[in-house]
């Protein structure tokens, strides 16, 4: 795949200038991501390695003199238009535009005067495969109107802003991982975040070089309750934090876990609280690793990622988890599902040359089960959020 993804950046154009009959003043592009390892530990002020896909989001935008903001999609052809009154407070506007006026009115709510904007979407990030479309359509949109408004917000803080979009407007209650991948994430990076302090690192992450390929496989199961799963593993991990006396999760340190965990009253939250606190630990020995140019060791590290989310955390489905086994029967050296769960995507750690090889295996064992195909794609460390012109 080349970058910058040109098609899809023609396309958002071609969708301006049909809608508005106008050309754009200027093209933002923002990426999926892939999360290497650290899952569901963001919101609990833990640690996350996630990194940038070459797919992309791209916005279209010229300012608007009526100050009001009219965004096309050219994946659905609607066209929504909302004013000021819309965007006073969350709930107004609704559906996919959703998150384009969370952003007008997240910058606004930080008191920064968004200028009116028309707006055309192209997208080559898959929705709902757990790849953070929703993030890029955000962080495209948000450097947007800040290049169209020359407002004032630096980078850094721009992820809480994007997510403030979605936990409020929209209504998600997703932690800081997603937007701060696709806004901070660099070329031949994973991004390690503190997601407590907003701390970054970007850890080299040169697959092409090591002779490894990252697979990610989209387990296209159908999302199961998605949204309320989430949220109910979000409030449990709040609940044992409470009980357990600590801010959030992240203070409890992976040596005496076990003592750790008598202290709770049931095993199913025990091994909620196991997977938390066992998955930031593997973030740390994965960065460790990549630090020391020892990337095929961090297989076994996704592996048990994997075991964690499925035995302890509980939010695997069999089809991720039979797309994991065949993976590693074929020969990859690691896999796990990456993302919030309850289907989504695979990755699988592999030697470059054996990429086809367990493609070719996780869909057999797919037609084995009887499962819808799974697609594939390999996933080379991009940037983050960028202004094509
Ligand atoms: C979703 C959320 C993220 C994070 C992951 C799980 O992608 O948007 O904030 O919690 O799930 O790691």
């Amino acid at each position: 795949m080349t970058f910058p993804a040109d098609n899809v950046a023609e396309r958002a154009t071609t969708c301006f200038r049909n809608t508005y009959g106008q050309p754009p003043a200027g093209r933002w592009a923002a990426p999926g991501r892939v999360n290497l390892i650290g899952e569901h530990t963001d919101y609990n002020d833990g640690f996350v390695l996630p990194f940038a896909l070459p797919l992309r989001t791209v916005v279209a935008a010229a300012p608007q003199p009526t100050g009001n903001w009219t965004v096309r999609s050219e994946l659905t052809g609607e066209t929504v238009t909302f004013g000021t009154d819309d965007v006073s407070r969350p709930g107004r506007v609704t559906g996919w535009a959703a998150y384009v006026a969370g952003v007008v009115w997240a910058l606004r709510e930080a008191g920064l005067g968004v200028p009116g904007a028309r707006l055309a979407v192209a997208s080559d990030v898959p929705l709902g495969a757990g790849l953070s479309s929703s993030a890029a359509l955000e962080a495209a949109v948000l450097t947007a109107l800040v290049d169209l408004g020359g407002l004032e917000l630096s980078t850094d803080k721009q992820p809480r802003l994007a997510q403030r979009a979605e936990n409020q407007y929209v209504g998600a209650p997703t932690g800081i991982m997603d937007q701060s991948a696709v806004i901070r994430c660099r070329t031949g990076h994973a991004l390690f975040l503190d997601c407590r302090t907003g701390q970054v690192e970007h850890i080299p992450f040169d697959l092409g070089s090591a002779g490894l390929a990252v697979l990610v496989i989209d387990s296209r199961a159908p999302h199961r309750h998605a949204d309320g799963e989430y949220a109910g593993r979000r409030a449990s991990c709040e609940k044992a934090a409470a009980l357990l006396g600590v801010t959030a999760l992240r203070d409890l340190p992976a040596t005496g876990l076990d003592d750790t965990l008598t202290r709770l009253p049931d095993s199913e939250i025990r091994r909620r609280v196991r997977h938390v606190v066992t998955e930031n630990q593997r973030v740390l020995d994965t960065v460790a690793l990549l630090n020391a140019g020892q990337a095929r060791r961090i297989g076994p590290l996704l592996t048990a990622s994997h075991a964690s989310m499925r035995d302890d955390f509980a939010i695997t489905v069999p089809e991720v988890d039979t797309a994991v086994d065949a993976a590693l029967a074929a020969g990859a050296l690691g896999a796990r599902m990456t993302g919030g769960g309850f289907g989504g995507c695979v990755l699988a750690l592999v030697e470059a040359d054996r990429s086809d090889r367990v493609g070719a295996a996780v869909a057999a064992a797919y037609t084995d089960r009887a499962f819808a195909a799974p697609s594939f794609f390999t996933a080379t460390p991009s940037p983050g959020v960028t202004r094509i012109d």
